[in-house]
């Protein structure tokens, strides 16, 4: 049984983890962090179920005492905090919070010198299958083919395209052999011209309750391929966090993938 701490454990994904901790058996939960603004601190950690008997605390180092791993589930300018706590502590961590900006990015990989780090913008296993076949796909079809990412999520996600649409765009790039910054096209609206050579084009739907859709669609001419993910439930990201978490107990410090977990 591995003590378990999660960041951002008052959200929708933070809840949802706890309900695969408590189907699973592999995990205890032993600490509960939210923000310092929190409706929720010094409530019981589960907001709607039978109580676990930890409670929300906003006190990062506190709530690693002890514990196995942790998993942040919270927001993008709260993860290089979490890490650095992580590190200081010696707890490995895998972070599912997307929308990382580059100076965090920095923060994550100085920590990853000193614990095992997993970043996983997209926990489910069907994503990670659709982004390694996205590579294949972009290596086999190569520039005859225009390449568009599609993504829709409920209207309270912040960060756009979602990480996941991001990976599936440097999956592309990475298969022609260049960086997603150089093709991104992120904005298109009056007189944009026609389709640049070799653009990865972006766009973003938010509404209603989506879990998370993505679509990487290759045009040429004359035939069109489109593979998608649709996620319907969340517990598929909680599960696969999990899984992610178990994985990275006892690994050497450094930095990991999904891909890594899945053997893809
Ligand atoms: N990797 C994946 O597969 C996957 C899947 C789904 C979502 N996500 C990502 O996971 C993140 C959370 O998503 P969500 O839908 O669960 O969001 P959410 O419902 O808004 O929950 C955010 C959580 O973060 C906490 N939080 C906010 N600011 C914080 C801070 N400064 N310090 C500590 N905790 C803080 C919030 O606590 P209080 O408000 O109570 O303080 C809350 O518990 C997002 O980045 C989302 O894109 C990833």
């Amino acid at each position: 049984m591995h003590r378990l701490t999660v960041f951002g454990v008052t959200g929708r994904m933070g809840q949802a983890v706890l309900r695969a901790v408590r189907e699973g058996g592999e995990f205890a939960l032993a600490g509960a962090v939210a923000s310092e603004h929190s409706a929720s601190l010094g409530r019981d950690a589960v907001l709607d179920g039978p109580p676990c008997g930890v409670r929300v605390s906003a006190d990062a180092a506190a709530a690693l005492a002890g514990v196995a791993v942790a998993l942040d589930f919270s927001a993008a300018p709260a993860v290089a905090g979490h890490a650095a706590a992580c590190a200081a502590a010696g707890v490995p961590l895998v972070v599912g919070t997307t929308g990382l900006d580059p100076g965090t990015v920095e923060v994550l990989r100085e920590a990853a010198a000193r614990i095992a780090l997993l970043v996983a913008p997209n926990t489910s296993i069907g994503v990670n299958l659709l982004e390694r076949l996205t590579a294949i796909a972009a290596r086999s079809l190569g520039d005859a083919f225009d390449v568009e990412i599609l993504e829709a999520h409920h209207r309270a996600k912040r960060d756009a395209p979602s990480g996941t649409a991001i990976r599936l765009g440097e999956a592309v790039a990475a298969a022609r052999g260049e960086p997603l910054a150089v093709h991104a096209e992120f904005d298109r609206h009056g007189d944009v011209g026609p389709r640049r050579a070799g653009a990865i084009g972006f766009a973003v739907v938010r509404g209603g309750d989506v879990v998370g859709e993505h679509t990487v669609l290759f045009a040429g001419d004359g035939e069109r391929i489109e593979l998608t993910h649709r996620a319907t439930d969340r517990m598929i990201f909680a599960r696969g966090a999990l899984r992610a978490a178990a994985w990275i107990v006892g690994r050497a410090p450094g930095f990991y993938r999904m891909q890594d977990v899945l053997g893809l």
